[in-house]
């Protein structure tokens, strides 16, 4: 075998020749799966022991990556917040960018507070919110059973007591909450097929496609949700890029007049908070 910092670079470089955009991060993921040590040990590359089956299942890991296949997907892990998160292709990959509603809702909790994360997927956003505070009473609910499926063996391996809903939006909802989390799809039809060709390839269409303008799915969303929330309640609401303009005009036609909106770190309005007004 190889000495383990010669395969590294090797394979590293075999990422970047099939355009792999994060090819850096993905060897070191793949690195690390395969080997069982930590990132940190992988980046100071103190690593001596090893074996020849680990070296295959690292090569065979880094071929997979090369033909398009997301590296979350081949070490069938995702980390989100201060966690790590099961995924698989029945749900989106929890984005760095998602992380921007735990950012904003993690103070706004408190004890016994009752919260929904609305399109729950993996169950990224209400897990990491219920162990920011494992004093809220905690709602999953997605319209797809295999997404909750997922959620179910998150919030078990992280010891989050929650609630499970199927539901389509509202449709299967009967109760209030003092703060709704959501992430709705929100691609426009014509945006599609600008997404990345992976993307396309192994994450749910029905997890990204947001109908023709995008926002198809949020103005059901936005025509249901005042039943749903409590007095003095509170919704935190995901979109996409350059969608802030059009969202503040269905939120003002919807009567929701306490709306802030928040910037990710790449400076794009990303989510917007918004107060009940009642
Ligand atoms: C963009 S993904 C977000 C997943 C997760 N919350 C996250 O941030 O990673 C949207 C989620 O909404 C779900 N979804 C789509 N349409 C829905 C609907 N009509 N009712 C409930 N959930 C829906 C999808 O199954 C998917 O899990």
């Amino acid at each position: 075998m190889k000495n383990k910092q010669s395969l590294f670079h090797q394979k590293k470089k075999l990422l970047k020749e099939a355009g792999c955009d994060d090819y850096k991060e993905s060897a070191k993921r793949l690195f690390s799966k395969a080997f069982g040590k930590s990132l940190a040990q992988c980046y100071n590359y103190q690593i001596h022991e090893g074996s020849n089956e680990k070296a295959a299942l690292f090569s065979e890991m880094v071929s997979r990556r090369a033909v398009g296949v997301p590296t979350s997907h081949i070490v069938r892990s995702r980390s989100f917040w201060k966690n790590d998160f099961h995924v698989n292709g029945t749900v989106l990959d929890p984005r760095p960018e998602s992380e921007l509603i735990i950012d904003v809702t993690k103070n706004l909790l408190f004890d016994g507070m009752r919260v929904l994360d609305l399109g729950c997927g993996s169950g990224c956003i209400g897990i990491s919110l219920y162990k920011e505070n494992p004093n809220i009473t905690l709602f999953l609910s997605d319209f797809s059973k295999k997404a909750l499926s997922l959620a179910k063996r998150n919030a078990e391996e992280l010891k989050a007591d929650c609630e499970f809903i199927h539901s389509d939006l509202f449709s299967n909802i009967n109760n209030k909450f003092d703060l709704i989390v959501t992430n709705l799809p929100y691609i426009a039809k014509d945006d599609f097929c600008y997404l990345q060709r992976e993307i396309i390839l192994h994450e749910p269409h029905e997890a990204l496609y947001g109908g023709r303008s995008g926002l198809c799915l949020i103005k059901l969303f936005l025509d249901g949700v005042n039943r749903h929330l409590n007095k003095n309640g509170v919704f935190v609401i995901e979109f996409g890029k350059g969608q802030d303009f059009q969202l503040k005009e269905e939120l003002l036609r919807s009567n929701f007049n306490k709306v802030f909106f928040y910037k990710d770190l790449n400076n794009v309005s990303r989510v917007a908070c918004v107060k009940k007004d009642t």
